[in-house]
């Protein structure tokens, strides 16, 4: 979506840090209008720095969430979760008050890695939002690069990881077929396309600030690491994980009714969280590219 070059809004936005490892707070924009493509280029440019932008207080519908994702980046789908009715790319994630199946999303991950092309970015709106509990956590994954030992980082330097959605969405997976009569509130599809694995460096620059940073993770999606033996792999897998889930690369978002947050999965790990038994949590989502 082309932004206007101008619209009735003053342009006073206020850009919070948070207090973790990345994040910031939105304040003084209203996403239920256009935006001015000086509004945007502001929005992106925090969005490279902090990489997960959270928007208090906002009313939305889902063509305003489909008109606000459009200013950063096309629709790039989810390939595992059918669209909302009369929508193609906006899903639903909803857990109902009593449902007792596994939280949904609850390993570190970056959204779609097993894909060739990953998508840049995510963007949930959050409608119903339990009183307690149900956080969204995110990892940096330059501040896991930049303050890596020398020899970890020696032993990742070049290698390339194998990243597939088997473990997940593979009819043997987390969601298949052992979730066939289970009560999820959220449709979850699983498939044969699952075992498919693309590959990527584990040590690579961002593709728009060039920055460089650690890009996946083991549990998610990460299933390999090429040109290692099973034991190296093993290990360094291993290693990776137990040095990125450190506590000070971490940043635990708290959700509000009414907020929109968009983090950039080339820069951060996330992972949902639980806390919020007989509460119902419903989010709606855009994937971008
Ligand atoms: C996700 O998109 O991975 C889920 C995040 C959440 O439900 O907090």
């Amino acid at each position: 979506m082309k932004p206007l070059n101008n619209n009735n809004q003053e342009n006073d936005m206020l850009i919070s840090k948070s207090n973790g490892a990345c994040g910031a707070r939105i304040e003084g924009i209203d996403l239920s209008q256009e935006l001015s493509s000086e509004q945007v280029e502001q929005l992106r440019a925090a969005w490279l720095e902090h990489h997960v932008l959270a928007f208090p207080n906002q009313t939305l519908d889902d063509d305003d969430l489909e008109r606000f994702s459009q200013y950063f980046g096309t629709f790039a789908g989810d390939p595992y979760f059918p669209p909302i009715e009369g929508r193609e790319y906006v899903a639903e994630l909803r857990r109902a008050a009593d449902e007792t199946t596994p939280i949904f999303a609850e390993a570190w991950h970056s959204d779609w890695s097993f894909r060739a092309d990953p998508p840049a970015g995510t963007i949930l709106y959050g409608i119903t939002i339990p009183p307690v509990g149900g956080n969204t956590d995110f990892i940096n994954l330059h501040k896991v690069l930049e303050d890596m030992p020398a020899d970890l980082r020696e032993r990742l330097e070049g290698k390339i990881a194998q990243h597939s959605a088997k473990l997940a969405y593979a009819p043997d997976g987390l969601y298949g077929e052992r979730e066939k009569d289970a009560k999820r509130g959220m449709k979850i599809l699983y498939s044969e396309d699952a075992y498919h694995v693309e590959t990527h460096p584990i040590i690579r620059k961002h593709p728009e600030s060039g920055k460089e940073g650690v890009f996946g993770t083991i549990f998610g999606y990460i299933v390999g690491i090429e040109d290692t033996t099973p034991e190296e792999e093993q290990r360094l897998m291993e290693d990776l994980y137990n040095w990125q889930t450190r506590a000070e690369f971490q940043y635990s978002h708290e959700w509000e009714p009414g907020m929109l947050v968009m983090w950039d999965n080339r820069s951060v790990l996330h992972k949902a969280n639980g806390g919020y038994e007989g509460h119902e949590r419903v989010l709606h989502r855009v994937v971008i590219n």
